[in-house]
């Protein structure tokens, strides 16, 4: 496995990709991000060696290299999931691909249900921890030493720094963060309203169906990583209305410019 990351990021490397300082995961609906990058090389997914092969569904995931507020970025242009049908190391490979590439922080963002019915459609969510309900973790398996320790510490698993300055610079933009726990779900389906009311007992702020995988390999690379959710629909389960994907698509495509402000405020923190 170390060796696959190693030949991947250099690959990576080979074809122009230098330094880099931060790396970013856009979730689904948040892509926009990219057009603020001044890009110097995209790499599709399926060129490089090792990276987990496209779905049906998936097929346009690409690595963009390229600078942002002056910054050298790795971003990634669509993640894998879970109910696609890849396994969670395949998941966070591409993690482990970045780190070797150099980045010294991960931001991460997705789209996610809100659970705590204070929160609305198109809010924007720090998340200040998680949950885990995927049927398993990037870390199941031989310990991989070169990477990290066997029992990674999860006690703060975003970063405080990253946290804080998100909070300041949401604050300096006028922009409403809401903060809480997110909980990823397995899906592709939506949850029903007993297992929304079930996810808020037990402490959960918004649901989704990925980047908890990223963040656990992160924090066995021992990469400060943090993570917005965009809350694309309102988990009432005593009014639950039915809800597709293209309108949650399409709520996240309206929250982007704030997230896209965020992050690329942010980024322009980290050089
Ligand atoms: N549940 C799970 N994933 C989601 C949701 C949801 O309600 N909304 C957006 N992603």
């Amino acid at each position: 496995m170390e060796e696959k990351i190693l030949e991947a990021a250099s690959y990576v490397k080979n074809i122009g990709v230098a330094e880099c300082t931060v790396g970013i995961i856009l979730g689904t609906g948040l892509g926009n991000l990219v057009q603020s990058i001044s890009v110097e090389k995209e790499i599709p997914y399926s060129e490089i060696p090792h990276f987990p092969e496209a779905t049906v569904e998936f097929h346009s995931g690409k690595l963009i290299y390229g600078t942002l507020q002056g910054v050298k970025v790795l971003a990634m242009q669509g993640r894998f999931h879970f109910y696609e049908g890849y396994d969670f190391k395949q998941i966070a490979f591409p993690v482990c691909v970045m780190h070797a590439c150099g980045i010294k922080s991960l931001l991460i963002s997705n789209a996610a249900g809100a659970i705590n019915l204070n929160f609305k459609k198109g809010d924007l969510m720090l998340i200040t921890d998680h949950i885990n309900t995927f049927p398993g973790n990037p870390l199941i398996g031989p310990n991989m030493d070169e990477l990290g320790t066997r029992f990674p510490d999860m006690s703060q698993p975003y970063s405080n720094e990253l946290c804080n300055k998100l909070r300041l610079i949401a604050k300096n933009q006028q922009i409403s963060l809401k903060e809480g726990v997110y909980i990823a779900a397995q899906g592709p389906m939506l949850e029903t309203p007993a297992e929304y009311r079930y996810l808020r007992l037990v402490g959960g702020d918004a649901v989704g169906m990925s980047t908890i995988p990223e963040v656990i390999a992160a924090n066995h690379l021992g990469l400060p990583c943090c993570a917005v959710s965009v809350l694309t629909d309102e988990c009432d389960p005593d009014n639950l209305q039915p809800i597709n994907i293209e309108e949650i698509i399409a709520v996240a495509g309206k929250a982007e410019l704030k997230l896209t402000s965020l992050f690329t405020e942010l980024v322009s923190n980290l050089n």
